[in-house]
């Protein structure tokens, strides 16, 4: 695991101060004329940012070696003269067909043993030496050429990394990767357990990424495939932000990050070689749900750049068509999910796309032009969206130190618990990293509290109360600093399915969860994972909990019983303990609890470990996030509830030159940006009237 680097982000900072409004920007698929109403209809909307050339490659590098930068050129020239900074992308994601005609054998095989063909995009085996060196190569005339350009803000590495390759050259790779962190044949045989099955290997060369077999994988071999495809993609970028470097372009480099809905990057490692951190990101739902999922965005990614700056480089303009995210946007909620990833620390609210496109796979993805033109609602709504901005560029100076949010509780959040929860072959198949963690941040969102988001192996000492929602394994430094918490006075609150293995997904023997169980003071012997839909009853205090998809039989070993199961097999056995180790606390639940009992009892635990909301008793709904700036703090104050709200203290709302003082109406799906007077004093956010 790679440890948080807050301090390790290089000084190359984006070309301006300005939060940066706009999106990518595919000129090649319209008419030069076009590009002229383009830039006149961005400066109408107060648009300043375009990222340009994501999917040029055919067109920049028409055959191998034979480049054509006369249209791009021109593209830059006429976004200059109209004042739109470029965020310029190397255009790796996209080979064109020559490219596969040249090299077939860099073509990326599925775990099937299938190649892929050009027709698509991200079609290339990553390890392929034709295909790394194609990369510095564009990426290199690129940079070149445009590397001191005025226009250029930053450079946009790539597309979203994330194609995995299971060839001959991934194998190669595999391999080297293996060898270095292994050493011997005989230590990958007992990290991988190939004792079972029969799988001893007896050379390197039987080695092969996981591929399709007769039945179930090696885990280990499985969670080492994605660490090292990770590691190999961050070679590949690291590649090509040192040849753009090596021309000496001032800009800072950075990739998007797909907020995952899958996930094959290691992103506290990736973020660290950056000098910028972006992500694209697509709400999930619709509903009071997306607002949860907006934040969860800006968090984690404000977390990843070490607590900001962070830039959201895509999020859907109006609507999307990828499945699953079909979800429409109305035009104030355009308005308040951009503010609310601004108020955790994006340095701007970019889109996908500009206009929306006529034909191709994505024709149904909306833009920010959408199919109707320019008269239209929504692109009307994305003008309110520039003057918001604008009437609060002052939020975009960073403070002198510290991180943007100030938040005392932290979530633990790791590639490799992802990963392993994915082997798949464990005690229950509702086990769901990424759905466990967003249901913690998400009752810490509906109960008003601020979050950060650590990586295990994170220095933690500045927080009061950190979760650990879901870490099946953990290795050696987790552990020792999650008791390093605990004993230097933290309050640490563990998900069940945590620490029973270490980071070669070997059980930890002796009773669960075996890394942690003298820290939680309990031990269990037997699992009893609950069928689909099943649920336990917890009586706590004079009330009850409900618990889903897992329980077990908890043997006190330090700890006291602060919830029992009531009824089933396990009545009045301990469900929720705690244990008080030095001046700490170690909080453990035995079962996954549902939404209102999750809220409960971390509303419990924030109260015990001194952690407040950002302003106690906001309606239902009502967001509000205070960001650090460089002359003061602000206060957004998202209202997503179909009701006013009266926010009172001693604040300037920006975006309407009104004070708060003595109260001011946000009005239902409203929003209010408040530069504060006093650091001290109390805010209050009530229903209006
Ligand atoms: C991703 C990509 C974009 C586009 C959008 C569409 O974020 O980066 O090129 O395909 O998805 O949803």
């Amino acid at each position: 695991m790679t440890a948080q680097h807050a301090s390790a982000r290089p000084a190359r900072r984006l070309g301006t101060d300005r939060f940066l409004f706009g999106g990518d920007y595919n000129p090649e698929q319209w008419p030069e004329e076009v590009w002229a109403q383009d830039v006149a209809l961005m400066r109408r909307a107060g648009v300043n940012a375009a990222t340009v050339g994501v999917f040029s490659w055919a067109l920049l590098e028409p055959s191998e070696g034979t480049y054509d930068f006369g249209w791009l050129d021109r593209v830059l020239a006429t976004l200059h003269e109209g004042g739109i900074g470029v965020v310029l992308a190397t255009p790796t994601a996209s080979p064109p067909p020559w490219f596969t005609r040249a090299h077939p054998d860099a073509m990326p095989v599925d775990a099937d043993g299938r190649s892929l063909v050009h027709g698509s995009r991200d079609t290339y085996a990553v390890s392929a030496p034709a295909y790394r060196d194609a990369c510095r190569a564009i990426a290199g005339e690129l940079a070149a050429r445009y590397g001191d350009h005025p226009a250029l803000i930053a450079w946009h590495v790539h597309n979203e990394y994330g194609t995995l390759d299971h060839g001959e050259h991934a194998a190669a790779a595999f391999r080297r990767w293996l060898r270095r962190r292994y050493g011997t044949l005989e230590e990958l045989n007992r990290r991988w357990y190939t004792a079972f099955w029969s799988q001893g290997y007896s050379s390197w060369e039987d080695v092969l990424p996981p591929r399709r077999t007769q039945y179930l994988a090696n885990p280990t071999h499985a969670l080492d495939f994605k660490r090292f495809s990770s590691d190999e993609m961050l070679d590949a970028l690291r590649e090509q932000r040192d040849v753009i470097r090596a021309t000496g372009s001032p800009a800072p480099v950075t990739t998007n990050f797909m907020l995952p809905s899958w996930n094959h990057l290691e992103q506290w490692g990736w973020s660290a070689e950056l000098d910028l951190v972006s992500v694209d990101h697509y709400l999930d739902t619709t509903g009071p749900d997306g607002e949860t999922h907006a934040a969860y965005g800006g968090d984690l990614t404000r977390s990843w750049a070490g607590g900001g700056p962070w830039l959201l480089m895509e999020q859907s303009s109006t609507s999307s068509s990828l499945p699953g995210r079909r979800a429409h946007k109305e035009p104030d909620r355009v308005v308040r999910n951009s503010l609310s990833y601004v108020a955790r620390g994006s340095q701007g609210a970019l889109f996908f796309q500009w206009r929306a496109p006529l034909a191709g796979s994505e024709a149904w993805h909306g833009g920010i032009v959408p199919h109707a033109g320019a008269e239209s609602r929504s692109f009307r709504g994305f003008e309110q969206l520039g003057r918001v901005l604008e009437s609060i560029a002052e939020v975009a100076g960073a403070p002198a130190d510290g991180p943007l949010v100030l938040a005392d509780v932290a979530v633990v959040w790791h590639a490799e618990g992802w990963w392993a929860t994915d082997t798949h072959q464990l005690p229950s198949d509702d086990l769901d990293y990424s759905a466990t963690v967003r249901a913690a941040h998400r009752a810490l969102w509906q109960e008003g509290f601020a979050v950060d988001f650590v990586a295990p192996d994170a220095d933690l000492s500045r927080y009061r109360l950190v979760l650990v929602p879901s870490m099946f394994a953990l290795g050696d430094a987790a552990v020792e600093r999650l008791r390093a918490h605990v004993s230097g006075g933290g309050h640490l609150a563990v998900w069940p399915f945590t620490g029973y293995a270490d980071e070669h997904l070997h059980v930890v023997p002796g009773g669960y969860p075996g890394r942690l169980r003298d820290l939680l003071g309990v031990r269990v012997e037997e699992l009893h994972p609950l069928g689909a839909g099943e649920q336990v009853v917890l009586e706590y205090g004079d009330g009850e909990l409900t618990g889903t998809v897992w329980s077990e039989v908890v043997d006190l070993d330090g700890a006291e019983v602060v919830a029992r199961y009531r009824g089933g097999e396990l009545d009045g056995a301990p469900a929720v303990t705690r244990c008080a180790t030095g001046r700490g606390v170690a909080h453990y639940a035995s079962t996954f609890l549902v939404e209102d009992s999750l809220r409960r009892w971390l509303r419990g635990l924030c109260a015990q470990a001194g952690v407040s909301p950002v302003v106690e008793g906001c309606p239902p709904l009502v967001e509000v996030v205070r960001r650090r700036g460089a002359r003061a703090d602000y206060l957004f104050v998202l209202n997503h509830s179909a009701a006013a709200v009266r926010v009172t203290g001693p604040g300037h709302d920006l975006t309407t030159g009104s004070e708060a003082d003595a109260g001011l109406d946000v009005a239902a799906r409203g929003w209010a940006v408040l530069r504060i007077r006093d650091g001290a004093a109390p805010w209050r956010v009530a229903p209006a009237g």
